[in-house]
C-alpha cells in the first residue's frame, strides 16, 4: 500500500478511506476528474496522519460490511474533529452515524438499484440537482435514527435519511446513502463536484501533468539511489511505467525486453525505437527466440505451452536482471483493477474476483522490491498519463497482447515457419483495420493459424493449404466480449490480401463467437 504522505506538488487533496466497496477507487477518479487530487487510503489511518496530508476534504467510501458486526472496519473517530469537511457514502454514512451516536439498523426494505430521491432541504450539495432525481442504491442497512446529530436533507420512499448533514460542534459532515460515483446516479458527478467546490472550497487545479510530477516524486522517494529494472512488454502499462520512471530516476532505470520469437511483426522495432532511440533509456533486448522455440518443439497442449513459456521467461529475465549491477527493485505496471480484482485493496475486504496473471510471482522469485507507480489508476487514466509523458499514440492505444504471444495463436505445435506465416497474415489484418479506421473502435483484433488444411483452387491448380481465422472483439474489461461487426468489405479485403500475399494460406474464416461461452484467445 502506498504510504499516505502529503503529495508535494498538489496543494489540494481529498483522500478516500477505503472500506472495501467495489466503487471506492471510482470515487477517487471522479474527484480527480473534477480537478482535485484524490487517492485511497487505508481506513485504519490515524487522524494525525490524515491531517498531515492537509486534506481539503475527506470521503468515507462504501463497503460490504455492516457497522454492527464485531469485525466491521472502522476509522479513527477523531477524523470528524479535524475541522475538514467529511462526506460519508453508504457504509461511510452508516459508520459516521454509528461512531457519533446515531443508530444503524437493517432497513425494513433493502434498496438495490435505482431509487427516486427527493431533496427535502436545499443546500450546497444540491446545486444544479433537480428537486427529485434518480440515485443508485445498494444497501441493506440504513441510518434509523440521527438524534440531534444529523439533519436529514433528502429521502427516498423507503429511506428517510437518504442524505444528511451536520453542523454540530463545528463538524462539516455530509452523508449520502446512495452512490454518487456511479453513472446510474445521473447527477452523481454534480453532487461530488458540489462537495469538492461548494463544501470543501477547492480551487481545482489538479491535472494529469501534476500526477506525473507527484508520482515521479513519490517514486524518487521510494527508490533513493537504488537501480530499477523494468520489464517492457510493448504494451501500454509497462511503457507508461518506463516513461514515468525515466522521468523520475533517469539513468537508474534499466529496461529489459525479451524477444521471445513469439511477437508480432514490428513489435521489437517499436520498443527499440521508442525507448532506446527516443527516450534514450538503457534498454536491454534479450534475443531468446531459440530457447523459446526449442522449449515449444513438439508441444501441442495449450496449458503446457503456457507453462513452458512462463518458466523460460522467468529464467531469461532472471539471468538478464542478475547481470545489471546494483539493481534491487523491479517496476511493474499493476493498475487499480488488478489490485482490486486480486482482493488486495486497502481494506483487504473487497471480494477477490480473479488472480492477476501478469504479476507472475516474478519479484518473489527474484528477491526484488516492487515499484508500482500506476496502482491508483484506471486504464484510461494510464493512457492519459502516457500522453502527458510523451509516448506516441500508437503505443498508448495498443490493443492488449497476451504474455505467451503468438504461441497461443498458432494452434497445435509452434514452429518458426508457422509463426512467420501468422505474422504475415496478422500484419495484413491490422493494416486493413487501421486503414478502415476501426482500430480504436475495437478492443482486440488478431489472426489465428488453425491446424486445419483444406482444399482450394488457385489458377489451374489444386491447393491443400492452411486456414487463418480472424478474431475481432469489443470489450470493456476483457472478462466478457462480443465479436465485432466488421463491415463485409473490410473482411473481404483482408481475406483477399491474406490469400494472395501469404504463401501457404488458401482459406480465411471469421470468428463470430462471444465470450462467454468462448474465450477471446483460441488457446
Ligand atoms: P481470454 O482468452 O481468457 O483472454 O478471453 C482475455 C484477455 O487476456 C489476454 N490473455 C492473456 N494475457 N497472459 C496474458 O498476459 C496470458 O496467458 C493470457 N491469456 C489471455 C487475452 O489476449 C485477452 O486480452
Amino acid at each position: 500500500m502506498s504510504t499516505p504522505t502529503a503529495d508535494p506538488s498538489s496543494a489540494e487533496c481529498i483522500p478516500v478511506l477505503d472500506f472495501g466497496g467495489q466503487t471506492a477507487q471510482l470515487i477517487c477518479r471522479r474527484v480527480r476528474e473534477a480537478g482535485v487530487f484524490s487517492k485511497l487510503v487505508a481506513p485504519s489511518i490515524s487522524a494525525p496522519a490524515l491531517a498531515a496530508m492537509k486534506p481539503a476534504g475527506i470521503i468515507l467510501s462504501g463497503g460490504p460490511a455492516s457497522v454492527y458486526e464485531p469485525d466491521a472496519p472502522t476509522c479513527d473517530p477523531a477524523i470528524f474533529d479535524l475541522g475538514v469537511p467529511v462526506l460519508g457514502i453508504c457504509y461511510g454514512l452508516q459508520l459516521a452515524a454509528h461512531l457519533l451516536g446515531g443508530r444503524v439498523t437493517p432497513g425494513k426494505h433493502r434498496e438495490f438499484g435505482r431509487a427516486a430521491l427527493t431533496i427535502d432541504r436545499p443546500g450546497e450539495l444540491w446545486k444544479g440537482v433537480p428537486a427529485t432525481t434518480t440515485v443508485w442504491m445498494s444497501h441493506g442497512d440504513q441510518v434509523a435514527s440521527t438524534g440531534d446529530l444529523f439533519v436529514p436533507i433528502a429521502s427516498t420512499p423507503t429511506c428517510p435519511n437518504a442524505a444528511v448533514t451536520s453542523n454540530a460542534r463545528g463538524r462539516r459532515f455530509f452523508g449520502v446513502q446512495f452512490h454518487p460515483e456511479v453513472t446510474h446516479t445521473p447527477h452523481g458527478t454534480d453532487i461530488l463536484r458540489n462537495f469538492v467546490y461548494e463544501v470543501c472550497r477547492c480551487r481545482g487545479e489538479w491535472r494529469m501533468a501534476d500526477f506525473a510530477n507527484v508520482a515521479a516524486q513519490r517514486a524518487r522517494d521510494l527508490i533513493g539511489s537504488a537501480h530499477v529494472i523494468c520489464g517492457l512488454s510493448g504494451g501500454v502499462d509497462s511503457s507508461v511505467v518506463a516513461a514515468l520512471l525515466h522521468k523520475a530516476i533517469g539513468s537508474q532505470l534499466h529496461c529489459v525486453f525479451v524477444d521471445t520469437g513469439l511477437l508480432r511483426r514490428g513489435e521489437r522495432d517499436l520498443v527499440e525505437s521508442t525507448f532506446r532511440d527516443h527516450f534514450r533509456i538503457d534498454l536491454h533486448v534479450v534475443d531468446a527466440e531459440a530457447e523459446f522455440l526449442s522449449d515449444l518443439a513438439g508441444v501441442t497442449e495449450p496449458q503446457e505451452k503456457r507453462k513452458r513459456i512462463g518458466k523460460r521467461f522467468i529464467d531469461v529475465f532472471k539471468a538478464k536482471a542478475g547481470s545489471i549491477p546494483n539493481a534491487t527493485m523491479l517496476a511493474q505496471g499493476t493498475l487499480y483493477p488488478d489490485v482490486i480484482e486480486s482482493g488486495h485493496g486497502h481494506s483487504g475486504k473487497a471480494a477477490g474476483i480473479k488472480l492477476h496473471h501478469n504479476v507472475g510471482g516474478l519479484p518473489a522469485q527474484l528477491g526484488f522490491k516492487l515499484v508500482e507507480p500506476l496502482r491508483d489508476l484506471f486504464k484510461d487514466e494510464v493512457r492519459k498519463l502516457g500522453g502527458v509523458l510523451g509516448l506516441p499514440d500508437h503505443l498508448i492505444w495498443r490493443h492488449p497482447f497476451p504474455g505467451p504471444g503468438l504461441a497461443v495463436r498458432v494452434l497445435g505445435e509452434v514452429t518458426k515457419a508457422k509463426l512467420e506465416l501468422l505474422r504475415a497474415a496478422d500484419e495484413i489484418l491490422l493494416e486493413e483495420i487501421v486503414a478502415a479506421d476501426l482500430y480504436r473502435k475495437t478492443s482486440q483484433v488478431f489472426a489465428v493459424l488453425l491446424p486445419v488444411q483444406s482444399v482450394g483452387v488457385m489458377g489451374d491448380g489444386r491447393t491443400y493449404e492452411s486456414t487463418v481465422a480472424l478474431r475481432a472483439v469489443e470489450s470493456e474489461d476483457f472478462m466478457t466480449a462480443d465479436w465485432s461487426r466488421i463491415p463485409y468489405d473490410v473482411l473481404a479485403r483482408v481475406s483477399n490480401r491474406i490469400i494472395n500475399e501469404v504463401r501457404g494460406v488458401n482459406r480465411v474464416v471469421y470468428d463470430i463467437s462471444s465470450k462467454p461461452p468462448s474465450t477471446i484467445e483460441w488457446e
